[in-house]
């Protein structure tokens, strides 16, 4: 469920209506919902239990007034970066709600979490627990930890998005699990609390995530026998969200009810506090990306509509040939007509949607891509040297500017010129 929807024929988020903030911000600019961001928080939260741990996956949208809403709500936060662990601790994130993740962290970066006092380093290799146990111990800290293991069970909407196959980088590999796990027991600079595991992204197979969590199960189980059980288990993210349901669609709470009581059976008895890291899920479609029509461009066999957004500010179609609905903000009563939606990017990949039916379009009038609010500003880049897009927050019937528009001044200052230059 989210809260956009059409009120007097125009577009709204939540109580504030999308032509407006086009016209106060500019376009483009994406505009996120204070509302379905803390429902889907709660829905999560509760369909895995009041007592588990849920760290919003910051790599889905990093907004800090995302990140402000959902620290409001007592959410932990997963992280991949010290820029992740930097900007939750600047939305309010206390340091003991913050897990690390990621196979290539830096000794820099350990360090800086491990000052930091954060909850939980979620370890990827053998490399990085001995790294990262010196740091600790050099700070004369034990760093609490879990081991990220790879079941050889993958999943997700994409291939780019699958993460927990044996050909995968990610955590240590499924023979060397147990090994690694002692070794981390006897070291001077860790704490060991459990384990890991995270298969992939927009995952509906709720199948291969049940048999990914048995296998982490056995593991404790097996550990536990030779005297070290586990206190943690984090069963990371991936739970999938409906992107091309059509006008109107809504997020079953039916599916998430399947989830937690899979994940209620498969760790039935196991005395372990269980943790959780979506992303797509709590920010997916709490965000809508609005642009503007700029072109029409007709050809014999099709009408390229260009509009102000590009690839750039949302990569989704082009990498992983992600499909959007797209909403008029103010749908015309003319004809449905069919549409290539394109970026203005000098490459063919910035196409948005292929032969999409809308209400007819001309230029001046706006369109919203629908659940753009996961891996959308977060994974936006400044490519032809275009501005990074506006961020709005809405609550209610108020909106704020949580990143304002990238100024040029801004963009070309990040560039120095070669001394030899002068
Ligand atoms: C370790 C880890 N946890 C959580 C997530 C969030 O996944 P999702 O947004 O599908 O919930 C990711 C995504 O790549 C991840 O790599």
């Amino acid at each position: 469920m989210h809260h956009f929807d059409y009120r007097n024929g125009v577009l709204h988020a939540e109580g504030v209506d999308l032509a407006t903030i086009a016209r106060e911000v500019g376009t483009p600019v994406y505009v996120y919902s204070s509302a379905t961001l803390e429902r889907h928080y709660r829905v999560f939260k509760e369909a895995v239990g009041e007592k588990s741990h849920v760290f919003y996956a910051v790599k889905a949208n990093g907004n800090l007034g995302v990140l402000m809403t959902l620290a409001r709500l007592g959410a932990g936060v997963d992280t991949v970066s010290e820029g992740e662990i930097r900007k939750a601790l600047a939305a309010g994130v206390p340091a003991n709600r913050i897990v690390f993740s990621g196979v290539g962290k830096s000794a820099a970066e350990l360090a800086f979490a491990v000052e930091a006092g954060i909850y939980q380093v979620n370890v990827e290799s053998e490399g990085e627990l001995e790294t990262l146990s010196k740091i600790a111990e050099q700070r004369g800290k034990r760093q609490a930890i879990v081991l990220r293991v790879n079941p050889e069970i993958g999943a997700g909407g994409h291939a780019k998005i699958t993460t927990g196959g044996a050909a995968n980088k990610f955590g240590v590999s499924w023979s060397e699990a147990e090994r690694l796990y002692i070794r981390a027991a006897n070291m001077p600079g860790v704490a060991i609390k459990g384990l890991a595991v995270h298969i992939g992204s927009q995952i509906f197979d709720f199948g291969a995530l049940e048999a990914a969590f048995q296998r982490m199960r056995g593991l404790i189980e097996k550990l536990a026998a030779q005297g070290l059980p586990a206190s943690r288990l984090d069963l990371g993210g991936g739970v999938g969200v409906p992107y091309e349901l059509g006008y109107p669609f809504n997020y079953g709470t039916d599916s998430l009810e399947t989830y937690g009581r899979m994940v209620r059976e498969v760790t039935r008895g196991l005395d372990v506090e269980l943790g959780f890291e979506p992303g797509r899920l709590i920010a997916g479609n709490a965000g809508v990306l609005v642009t503007r029509v700029l072109y029409l461009n007709a050809r014999a066999d099709r009408t390229f509509l260009v509009v102000d957004a590009a690839m750039n500010d949302l990569v989704r179609p082009a990498m992983y040939e992600a499909h959007h609905e797209i909403w008029p903000v103010t749908p015309s009563d003319g004809p449905m007509r069919s549409y290539d939606v394109v970026g203005p990017i000098c490459e063919s990949s910035d196409t948005f949607a292929v032969q999409r039916s809308l209400p007819e379009l001309k230029p001046g009038d706006l369109i919203a891509f629908m659940t753009a609010g996961a891996y959308g500003a977060s994974m936006s880049s400044t490519y032809n040297q275009r501005l990074l897009v506006p961020e709005v927050l809405v609550k209610d019937d108020q909106f704020a500017v949580t990143r304002p528009r990238q100024t040029y001044e801004e963009l070309l200052g990040l560039d120095r010129a070669p001394a030899w230059m002068n």
